[in-house]
């Protein structure tokens, strides 16, 4: 019967489930066969495998029997206390070769300690195989948008797009290493009113009128932009003839669009300024791109009775929610709102998205539930959670002063302005540790600290805490730097350098042994690198990375202090673990974003 056929595709799954993905994976995937087999009427409660509390117990800790025991009170095969419950769960768990012994702890805790020759065989199959195969599981072949950076044209770009850009690409990075397709879409807001009021402003500078605009009208849109808005909101008239340049250029009027055009252009230079400093990549998809959806999308709203009048503005009302989603305005007007309902539905059906992510400050955070529940009653996300959507708020980057964040001159700060200022700074830091480093060395060694630096700063924190820019404290040699990571890496690989050995060599003909209590530790933590790459996508929190990263190096420096690697007996192995450890530590700056240097 088709059911037995079933359960037996669901079992060899299973099986092969403990053999792939991160640590924690496995093991959660073993205990979870063990719960199914232990306890069928508990099948599919989910196996809860996490670090252990206590490294002096073990390693990950199995949370399970206290739950379980609950749940089970009264039902026939109810264990009689928590401590017979993981007892069952160890007698039925599959033999993994991964763990090196089990205990029991408090009413029924599962400790569970890895195997070191477990380790020290992963370790030497991925220094043959690559890092490619550390893969955690669950994230390859997955259509992931993700929404990020977006600045709005003609506006200042602030230090929340710099986050936005950041926090964007660190997660589109690691989901690429985790093997899902991304689709990273830069949302910029390239379409409203303030396009009006801008033209006109041009328009009316120029005696001969729009047709003589030239790239010198838009060179500074800062300075455009300020003068213009400055008229708009000191005089009625030109409030009036911009508004009535908006409708000049939504109705196609192609002088109004070609100054639009001009204005677009230019706005996307001075991103990609940005963007090659960061080393970011991105598809731009503004808002204009749905303009042309917005209509049939608020039509098929009303009919469908999704969305309804309330005051003349046409809007989605949904449950628990305070406002309704306005998609229409009572003036006829699209708004944010409707662009993202006619975003989301693009995504679901023609970009075949199975998750969307959006990278906003946090302040967007209702804008975004709106849109999820209205996107749900509309039916384009999908009632069987097949598409996951995750809106990624994150907090405000303040002065050293711990208050908003500005340029000296009081002005918004140049976001550019701000990297080149990072990188400057350590130049002389540079040319004091190396002062044999060619100029082209310095320059490469600069960028990747100063551009590093402010990143790392960013995304070392919890995303949703606001946190302090500060030069001094980013670009420091010591504490949790990139400056600090950029050279605990290059040691490594001076080590490894020094040993004039042909890695790739040493690592198809000798095998990583564990024995010295510091060799064990960082190995343990080498292998950890699938779990923090699935942390800090499970949750969207890049600073499960950064925090990994400097477990790693801090676990590097205690097996540095009491094991010789060059000229020891266990010269080989050594090598392995310390090349192992520079490669994560590079797969790390990859994610993060960061240059590698192997010399500073
Ligand atoms: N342009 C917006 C802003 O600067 C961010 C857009 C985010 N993406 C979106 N689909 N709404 O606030």
């Amino acid at each position: 019967p088709p059911a037995e056929g079933k359960r037996q595709l669901s079992a060899a799954a299973a099986a092969d489930a403990i053999h792939a993905g991160s640590i924690k994976q496995r093991l959660a995937a073993a205990f979870q066969q063990s719960l199914d087999a232990a306890f069928p009427s508990m099948a599919g409660e989910p196996a809860i495998v996490v670090p252990c509390g206590n490294p002096k117990f073990g390693d990950y800790q199995c949370n399970n029997a206290m739950a379980l025991h609950g749940k089970m009170k009264g039902k026939p095969d109810a264990p009689k206390n928590p401590r017979a419950v993981a007892e069952a769960l160890l007698a039925n768990l599959p033999e993994t070769g991964m763990v090196a012994e089990t205990s029991l702890a408090g009413p029924g805790f599962i400790n569970i300690r890895i195997s070191p020759e477990w380790l020290a065989q992963h370790i030497t199959s991925m220094m043959r195989d690559g890092i490619s195969t550390w893969v955690p599981a669950g994230y390859a072949g997955r259509r992931v948008v993700v929404d990020f950076s977006s600045p709005n044209v003609a506006k200042e770009m602030h230090v929340g797009h710099l986050r936005s850009t950041i926090i964007g690409d660190t997660i589109a990075r690691t989901l690429e290493f985790a093997g899902a397709d991304v689709k990273r879409l830069n949302h910029i807001g390239d379409w409203g009113t303030q396009f009006g009021m801008l033209i006109q402003y041009i328009a009316e500078k120029r005696p001969e009128g729009l047709n003589a605009a030239s790239d010198e009208d838009v060179a500074d849109l800062q300075v455009l932009y300020r003068a213009a808005k400055l008229r708009f909101d000191e005089e009625e008239d030109f409030k009036t003839r911009a508004r009535e340049a908006v409708t000049e250029l939504q109705g196609g009027r192609p002088e109004y669009l070609q100054a639009w055009q001009r204005i677009c252009d230019a706005s996307r230079r001075e991103f990609q300024k940005l963007y090659d400093r960061l080393d970011v990549t991105l598809e731009e998809r503004g808002e204009s791109f749905y303009n042309p959806m917005l209509k049939p999308v608020v039509d098929d709203l009303m009919e469908r009775g999704v969305a309804e009048l309330s005051d003349g503005a046409k809007c989605v009302f949904v449950e628990g929610g305070q406002n309704p989603l306005i998609v229409q305005k009572t003036d006829g007007g699209f708004g944010y709102a409707s662009t993202d309902m006619a975003a989301i539905k693009h995504r679901i059906h023609e970009e075949k998205a199975d998750w969307i992510i959006y990278v906003t400050d946090a302040g967007q955070a209702p804008h975004f539930d709106l849109v999820f529940a209205g996107a749900a009653k509309a039916g384009y996300l999908p009632a069987d959670r097949t598409v996951r959507i995750d809106h990624v708020g994150f907090g405000l980057v303040l002065g050293e002063d711990g208050k908003k964040f500005k340029s000296r001159s009081g002005d918004v700060v140049r976001l550019v302005e701000l990297l080149d200022e990072a990188k400057k700074r350590i130049t002389a830091t540079v040319k004091e540790r190396r002062p044999d480093a060619t100029d082209e060395e310095v320059e490469e060694a600069a960028a990747a600290m100063g551009y590093g630096a402010v990143k790392y700063a960013d995304l070392k924190n919890h995303r949703t805490t606001n946190y302090r820019f500060s030069y001094d404290d980013m670009l420091s040699q010591q504490g949790n730097t990139a400056v600090y990571q950029l050279y605990a890496h290059a040691r490594i690989a001076s080590i490894v350098r020094k040993s004039g050995r042909d890695m790739a060599q040493v690592a198809a003909s000798s095998s990583v042994v564990l024995g010295h209590e510091k060799e064990v530790a960082l190995g343990l933590q080498i292998a950890r690198f699938s779990d923090a790459v699935d942390d800090a996508l499970s949750e969207l929190l890049p600073h499960r990375l950064t925090e990994y990263l400097y477990d790693l190096s801090a676990a590097f420096n205690q097996f540095y202090v009491e094991c010789q690697v060059n000229g020891s007996p266990e010269e080989d192995s050594r090598l392995l673990l310390s090349e192992a450890t520079a490669l994560i530590m590079r797969t790390c700056f990859q994610l993060l974003g960061i240059r590698v240097l192997y010399r500073i």
